[in-house]
């Protein structure tokens, strides 16, 4: 399947999208986790991403729009993807169904996980990575075995830079302003998939694979 997964910042996105991409042996792909690793690397493009990831804004479009066109080109996705944080714009969801159909193919499924503001903040607060393996906590809900250490690699955990309050106000102000009007793009499409977001992981994640199911077969 081709899906897209779209919320708040902080919505569960990014925890939904790689038990379903793993589930349905398909590609995870985060506009996010692309940004931080290439700043992580420090390319020039990785730095410049970061100026806008720290200020909670968003990456221009532009740029974007070409790392993912270059990433859906490689073969990793021809079985399928999930895209995690793309589209967030407008032209970016247009540039999306061109890219599609340029390669013959277009969405089977958008994923609207729709979270209240105060429910993202609370995530982004207790939120914590691993700096090392990527796995993510969150310090109520899903705590590491032992305090501040990763259970997988052992690793000291971090807070994200964009998950401190003022970043999270402008993220949210954000997606209020350029992602949430996507909702009425797709609602038209058929493959809409609207789930709230206010219930547990595992709730949320039955809720959108029971979806996905009746979307697949149809
Ligand atoms: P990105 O990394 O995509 O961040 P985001 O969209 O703000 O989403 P998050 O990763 O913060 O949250 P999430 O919804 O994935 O929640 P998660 O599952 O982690 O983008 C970062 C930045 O990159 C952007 O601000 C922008 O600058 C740039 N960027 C990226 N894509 C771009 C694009 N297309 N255009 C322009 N710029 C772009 O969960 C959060 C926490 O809650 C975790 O601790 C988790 O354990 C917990 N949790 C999850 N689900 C539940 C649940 N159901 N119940 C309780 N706790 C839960």
């Amino acid at each position: 399947m081709r899906i897209v997964i779209l919320g708040p910042p902080g919505a569960g996105k990014g925890t939904q999208a790689i038990e379903i991409a793993q589930a349905r042996r398909i590609t995870h792909i985060s506009t996010g986790d692309v940004f931080r690793a290439a700043s992580d690397s420090g390319t020039r493009m990785g730095l410049k991403a970061q100026e806008y990831m720290s200020a909670g804004k968003l990456v221009p479009d532009e740029v974007v729009i070409g790392v993912v066109e270059e990433r859906l080109k490689q073969d990793d996705c021809t079985g399928g993807f999930m895209l995690d944080g793309f589209p967030r714009t407008l032209p970016q969801a247009e540039a999306l169904d061109r890219i599609l159909a340029a390669m013959g193919t277009r969405l089977d499924a958008v994923i609207n996980i729709a979270t209240p503001d105060e429910v993202c903040e609370k995530r982004l607060s207790g939120r914590r990575l691993c700096p090392q393996c990527k796995r993510g906590y969150h310090i109520l809900w899903m705590p590491p075995k032992e305090d501040g250490k990763c259970d997988d690699c052992g690793a000291s955990l971090i807070q994200r830079a964009d998950d401190r309050p003022e970043s999270v106000e402008e993220r949210l102000r954000q997606y209020h302003e350029q992602t949430a009007s996507l909702i009425d793009y797709y609602s038209g499409t058929g493959v809409l998939i609207d789930i709230p977001g206010d219930q547990g992981v595992e709730a949320l994640a039955d809720a959108i694979e029971l979806k996905l199911d009746v979307l697949s077969s149809a």
